[in-house]
């Protein structure tokens, strides 16, 4: 009896893992939460809009800049809308990861 219910819990959380698993990860990724959140200015390879004042991410400057003041970066400009600023602190590291590996 006993070890029927242990199955049971055990099943009961590698059906839930299966199911949440795939979620986190969608939502964990830096790619993915750059192309929802920065692309649309800074463009798919981050080289940014001249014509319209967006600067490139992947620039020499900003390849000199710390991780620390890219993460600034996205919360301070003012010209970033909320849903930029207002990024949980560990998705904009992991888009700044993602900048990165643009930035090779
Ligand atoms: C609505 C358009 C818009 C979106 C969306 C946007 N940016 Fe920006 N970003 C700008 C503009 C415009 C500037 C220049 C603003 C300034 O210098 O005051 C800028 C500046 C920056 C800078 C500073 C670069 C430099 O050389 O000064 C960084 C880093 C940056 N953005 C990263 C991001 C990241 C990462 C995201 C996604 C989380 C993002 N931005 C989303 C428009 C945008």
């Amino acid at each position: 009896m006993k070890t029927t219910k242990l199955l049971m819990l055990i099943m009961t959380i590698a059906i839930g893992l299966f199911i949440l698993i795939p979620k986190l990860s969608w939502a964990d990724d830096g790619a993915s939460l750059y192309k929802a959140k920065c692309a649309a200015c800074h463009g798919a390879d981050a080289t940014g809009k001249p014509a319209a004042h967006i600067p490139s991410l992947v620039s020499d400057d900003a390849k000199k800049s710390s991780d620390d003041e890219l993460v600034k970066d996205v919360s301070d400009k003012p010209k970033h809308p909320g849903m930029v600023k207002n990024l949980p602190p560990d998705q904009i590291k992991m888009i700044v990861t993602y900048v990165r590996s643009l930035q090779k």
